[in-house]
């Protein structure tokens, strides 16, 4: 297979969109600047298939053979993204049927729905088609599946035909969905399988254990869409490598699925521009890296960059400050990233995307976001082989998992109680401290860490449950929350203390709790150091457990709301409330101390750091991705990488978004 593990540059580009003249144009410039690769064709269909039966890639060929001319390689886009106007009068059962009856209409995007047979029989047929047709292009080297698959939300009869085949698959019968689901209550329950359709209405209060199986089936639908897509490409291009192009988290559809048959994942990177996220920003954008690196546990693309001010969806963001575009491919890059490809080339001067800009303006001059580009390009394929090969080593994991993610969508627990905000919050203690940290699915193997943070496992899978305490058995340190071993995967209540099957682990049993949400409560710690907390306030007993922090508030002052429980050769934290960050940094600081771990306690805000390692060499990220010139100690001299020649005695000054890499070895 092709290798997709280079650390290189690359553009979208949208040969459609443009006069040929252009192309040549296009090509040349890319060549000059140090594009090694272009993503193509996820929208085209239309240009693909004018009509029914009739393929046409001549466009394409003419297209690629000038990108070919110059060195530069391929990656295209399937598009059944956007199926075209021809097909959709055809088959109008293509279209999305959403909550209130009413088709989803082409002319935008997205309008397919998963499980429309017809889609099934014109998209396979069009990746078949045009992989047949490049599966031996000497620039093609790998695909990308349609594009940021999220959930259709779809109502149609197909749907509500798989659905019923989907839950006949899970549960041995009717009489089980009426058991598992507790379809009794409010006279729900189902006398034949022709009563069971999708969450028609929409309403959110229909019953929870329904609606979480209804976003299991949909995710499971995409999944199977994709799946297809993979088995012709994987048939016809069998040296070509397949990813798919995440984004935006958190996303309701399961992306540890999706990821299973892929060779590399892939994310699409708009760090918000705005200054008044810059102290927000640069996490959330580390977090989304993180977790797409953690989709494979290995080294990702990102398929599409920020590269000029987004529009059209919303008003237009800020236009990227000087350094941001830069400063934000080098983050990528830091936490695992190895090509980048900026979206996109030039704006668009035509459709409904004119004013999500790309690296060059309609005027069709670069300006300064393309030198800022051709600066970059020139940097990382300078160190394209000294990085070859490097990936992230992190000794703490946070858990993410989609069930926990809907099911708490589904039944909100209290005011501000989200949680995915709350893995940022853990994310972002983590990163602050400078510490590398994994994201990974909930249900992943977990021995190659000493850390484990599992925020708010509400529904719990007993194979998980005996996964976590034998990690702890074995000498591993874990954090769990506050709303943790509440429910079966089902989506219902279990009739035991909480936290359920975590209890003996963690020494602890919740007696009652209350879900504060944002009334003021406090706890304090034995050294008498007050914190507040927020959210839910769980009132713990330990059976085993010492306590480490008492609620300071309310009729329960007094009471444990922390706790830390010996088990096995291992530790395992049971935090009963959404404790103060200030709070987590002091708890995460003792750990590390714990487990000898390495940190950079004095960064500056919206300072990140990361290390990409290989064999015994291993280089140091050291990225502002703040407005102002910011000092980083450092524990001793060290050489850079990215300006040969320079070294820094121990401390390193870096003006706003500057960026520095440094050897970690040969320091002396
Ligand atoms: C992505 C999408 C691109 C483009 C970009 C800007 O979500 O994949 O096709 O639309 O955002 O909106
Ligand atoms: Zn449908």
């Amino acid at each position: 297979m092709n290798n997709f593990s280079h650390v290189q540059m690359g553009v979208d580009y949208y040969p459609e969109h443009w006069d040929r003249s252009l192309w040549v144009e296009d090509a040349q410039k890319m060549k000059e600047v140090g594009v090694k690769v272009i993503r193509v064709g996820e929208f085209a269909w239309s240009r693909f298939e004018p009509k029914e039966g009739l393929f046409d890639f001549k466009w394409l060929d003419d297209a690629i053979a000038l990108f070919h001319d110059q060195g530069i390689q391929v990656v295209i886009g399937t598009p059944t993204h956007t199926p075209p106007r021809w097909l959709t009068e055809k088959c109008p059962d293509i279209l999305p049927i959403q909550a209130n009856g009413q088709p989803n209409h082409a002319g935008v995007r997205g309008h397919r729905c998963f499980n429309s047979e017809s889609m099934d029989s014109y998209g396979s047929r069009i990746v078949a088609q045009l992989t047949q047709h490049y599966k031996d292009h000497p620039a093609v080297i790998g695909w990308q599946t349609d594009n940021e698959f999220s959930l259709t939300y779809c109502h149609c009869e197909s749907c509500n035909a798989r659905f019923r085949e989907w839950l006949q698959n899970k549960y041995s019968s009717l009489e089980q969905v009426n058991q598992e689901w507790g379809t009794v209550v409010w006279s729900g329950e189902y006398n034949s399988w022709s009563q069971v359709t999708t969450p028609i209405g929409g309403s959110p209060f229909q019953n929870p254990s329904y609606q979480l199986d209804y976003y299991r089936f949909q995710s499971h639908s995409a999944n199977i869409f994709q799946q297809r897509q993979i088995d012709i490409i994987r048939h016809n291009c069998p040296q070509h490598f397949i990813t798919h192009n995440f984004h935006s988290y958190p996303q309701k559809l399961d992306l540890y699925p999706l990821g299973e048959n892929l060779d590399v994942a892939a994310f699409d990177y708009y760090p918000n521009t705005s200054p008044n996220k810059t102290t927000t920003g640069p996490y959330s954008g580390a977090l989304s890296l993180d977790i797409t690196r953690g989709i494979k546990r290995r080294n990702f693309w990102i398929m599409e960059q920020l590269s000029g001010p987004p529009g059209c969806w919303m008003p237009m963001w800020r236009t990227p400050y000087p350094g941001f575009i830069r400063a934000y491919i080098w983050q990528a890059i830091s936490r695992g990233a190895d090509t980048v490809v900026q979206f996109r080339w030039r704006s668009a001067n035509i459709g409904a995307e004119q004013f999500w800009h790309g690296l060059i303006d309609h005027s069709n001059i670069p300006g300064r976001r393309f030198e800022e580009f051709t600066k970059v390009c020139a940097e990382v394929n300078a160190l394209s082989s000294t990085l070859a090969g490097t990936v992230l080593r992190n000794d703490i994991a946070i858990l993410h998992s989609h069930d926990q993610l809907v099911a708490l969508d589904i039944q909100p627990q209290s005011e501000g109680l989200d949680y995915y905000e709350n893995i940022k919050c853990w994310h972002r203690t983590v990163t602050k401290l400078g510490l590398g940290v994994d994201v990974l699915n909930w249900m992943e193997h977990l021995s190659d860490y000493k850390i484990i943070i599992a925020p708010s496992l509400y529904l719990m899978d007993p194979a998980v449950a005996t996964n976590l305490a034998s990690f702890a058995e074995a000498g591993g340190t874990i954090i769990f929350t506050h709303r943790t071993g509440v429910k079966n995967m089902n989506n219902v209540c279990l009739m035991e203390p909480l936290p359920g099957l975590l209890s003996a682990c963690a020494g602890v049993e919740v007696e009652e709790y209350d879900p504060i949400g944002n009334d003021p409560h406090h706890m304090v710690t034995a050294d008498d150091i007050s914190y507040s907390c927020s959210q839910w306030c769980d009132i713990l007993k330990p059976t085993t457990a010492e306590t480490l922090a008492w609620y300071a508030d309310d009729f329960y002052a007094g009471k444990s709301a922390v706790t830390v429980n010996s088990h096995g050769r291992g530790k395992v934290y049971y935090l009963g409330t959404h404790v103060d960050e200030s709070y987590m940094k002091v708890l995460i600081e003792e750990l590390v101390e714990a487990h000898d771990l390495m940190i950079f306690p004095e960064l500056p805000e919206g300072v990140q750091v990361s290390v990409r390692v290989r064999d015994s060499q291993s280089f140091l990220f050291i990225l502002n991705l703040s407005r102002e010139f910011q000092r980083i100690p450092l524990d001793s001299s060290y050489e850079s990488v990215l300006y040969p020649g320079i070294k820094h005695p121990n401390t390193l000054t870096l003006e706003p978004y500057g960026v520095e890499i440094l050897n970690m070895h040969n320091n002396h």
